[in-house]
Order: C-alpha cells, then structure tokens, then sequence
C-alpha cells in the first residue's frame, strides 16, 4: 500500500520519527529511516553546532530518505541553519512553533519539501497560504509542546483533511500501533508521526528512567503544564509538573535540570515530555519491531475492515 506521502517522500513506510528536542538524533532518525519510516532530525535544543554534526552523521548512517524540523521558535541563528540545510540538500523540512509564512516560500524556493506543524484549523489555513506542500496535524493528546487551547487529533485530522484535500497530512498525536494507524488513514490522513512511542524504543537516547516511566505510565499521567517564557507542554505526571498543575505556575525549564532528567534519570529534576499514549505502550522496542509490526498490523485492519464492507 502506498499513500501520497510515500510517493512523495520515497519512504516505504508511512510513518514519521517526531522531531524532538536532544532526542531526534542521528541513532534515532537513521534506525528509523533505515526501517522504511521517515527520521527527522530535531533543532528545539537550539544546539546547532552539534545538530549540524548529525545532519553529516546522517549521510554516512543511511541513503534512505530523511528530513530536518526548524522549531522557529528555539532557533537563534535560523539564516546559518538555512544556509547550511541548502548548502548539504537537506530535501525534506518540517517548520513548527513559528509563522509558516517566514520560512515556508523560501524553502520551497530552494527546492525543499516542506511541511508546517499546526494545532489548530486556523493553522493550516495559514499553512496553506503560505504554500506547503503538506501538514503535520499535531492533536493536544500528543507529548511535547502544544497549544494549552488545542483539539484532539479526531476533531482535527478529518476537518483539515476536508478543508484541504490537496495537501498530505501526517496525523500526530496518539498514534503508536497498526490500529491507531488505520484510524488516521480513515481520518483522512496520509502518514502518522510517532513521539512518545519514539521516546519509548531501544534507539532512544534518553534514560532509561524515562523510557520504565512511559511503560508504567497510564492514559492519565500525562500534565499540560507552562513552560516559563514558552509554550503549553504535556509531559509525564510527576510531583514536579503536578504541583505546576495545581498552583498554576509555570515550571522552570533550567537547561541543566533537564539534561539530569533526559540523561541523567532524574525524573523530578526537569520535565519529561509525554503523550496520553503512553498509556498504550507497554515495553521497550527496537524502531524496525514498532514500524514493521504498526505497518503490518494496520494494513490487516484495514483489509478486514475493507472485507466487512464487501460482505
Ligand atoms: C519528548 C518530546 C519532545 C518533543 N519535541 C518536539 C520538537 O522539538 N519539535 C516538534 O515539532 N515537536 C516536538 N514534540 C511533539 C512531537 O513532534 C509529536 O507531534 C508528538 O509527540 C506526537 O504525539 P505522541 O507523543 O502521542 O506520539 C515532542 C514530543 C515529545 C514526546
């Protein structure tokens, strides 16, 4: 089975890594496209000597396709990181937490594929008007940065997909296995970008604390808590983000702390980002187990589903 999104990106399964801040890197992103899926590069740690370095890691890692996200927002020198993605043909870019219209003509002007992160209907209208050649339709369900008045990824998908069917969209937001899958294809979608599940893999860079949190995690131990200065993050329910929670005050995202959770373990030292479903997930997998098994499993639902009907 193919979908505009394999067609368009050369990949054989639609399924793409989620950019996400010192995680998407090149072990990750390149066990990803190696698998068939689609890893991304992330640059949200705004670390972009060290992200240029996995950019020219993933040229040695894997010749399959691959991309970069430019998280407006966390990038200071955005015209370098241009110029260095141009100068290394970097074919496939996701923008997010930013303006479409500031980067999106000046990379399709390169030659870019490039798709804009929205959370919202009146994002894609501006998406659209700034002429992607697709969307990532990102549902408040889903970890990581979000706006605190966002939809779920049910209401979203099939809404954008009606408003704009000339674009591909890649559904983001609880997606995790063949089930989840076929219901976003059925929502209109093209492809589905995985995080939490991401996050959750033998690739993933993180501690394992974090990886054993997801595991243990239920739907509900999930937090929408304000980062200060920043967006909305869902991250895992600790007492840290609980509190947060509770006394409405934004949590302090002080880079040290967050590197003692990300590889250090410390769970209440910074934030863990997570989505509801971690709920779903309930071991730790190579990357190529997880495409593979969603992709098989997904393509046998909606063959059986497609044999109900004829019956
Ligand atoms: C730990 C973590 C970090 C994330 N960082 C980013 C980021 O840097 N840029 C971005 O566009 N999205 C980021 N996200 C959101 C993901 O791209 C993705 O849309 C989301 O995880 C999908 O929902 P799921 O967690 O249910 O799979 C992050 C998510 C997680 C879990």
């Amino acid at each position: 089975m193919q979908t505009r999104i394999t067609d368009m990106l050369g990949i054989e399964i639609p399924i793409v890594q989620a950019p996400m801040g010192w995680i998407a890197r090149s072990p990750l992103a390149s066990a990803v496209s190696l698998a068939g899926g689609l890893g991304i590069i992330e640059t949200s740690s705004g670390e972009l000597d060290v992200i240029k370095g996995e950019i020219t890691a993933m040229r040695d890692l894997t010749d399959k396709p691959w991309g970069v996200n430019v998280a407006q927002m966390f990038v200071r020198d955005i015209e370098g990181l241009l110029t260095f993605l141009f100068e290394n043909e970097v074919g496939f870019v996701t923008t997010s937490a930013g303006d479409p219209a500031v980067l999106v003509p000046r990379l399709k002007e390169a030659g870019v594929t490039v798709f804009h992160v929205v959370p919202s209907i009146r994002g894609a209208e501006k998406a659209a008007a700034a002429g992607v050649d697709g969307i990532v339709v990102e549902g408040i369900e889903g970890g990581g940065f979000k706006n605190a008045k966002g939809a779920s990824s049910l209401v979203l998908v099939p809404e954008i997909a009606d408003r704009f069917p000339e674009l591909p969209i890649v559904a983001a937001g609880g997606f995790v296995d063949g089930r989840s899958m076929a219901a976003a294809f059925a929502l209109g979608a093209d492809a589905v970008q995985m995080g939490t599940r991401m996050v959750a893999s033998a690739e993933s860079p993180i501690h394992d604390n974090w990886k054993q949190s997801i595991v243990a995690g239920k739907e509900t131990d999930t937090v929408l808590v304000r980062g200060q200065g920043g967006p909305a993050m869902r991250t895992l329910r600790t007492e840290r983000t609980t509190k947060s929670d509770e006394d409405h005050e934004p949590v302090a995202l002080d880079p040290a702390a967050m590197m003692g959770t990300y590889f250090g373990g410390d769970m209440e030292s910074g934030v863990a980002m997570s989505g509801q479903v971690q709920g779903r997930i309930h071991s730790i997998e190579p990357v190529a187990d997880i495409l593979q098994t969603a992709w098989r499993d997904c393509q046998a639902i909606m063959t059986a589903m497609g044999e109900q009907v004829g019956t």
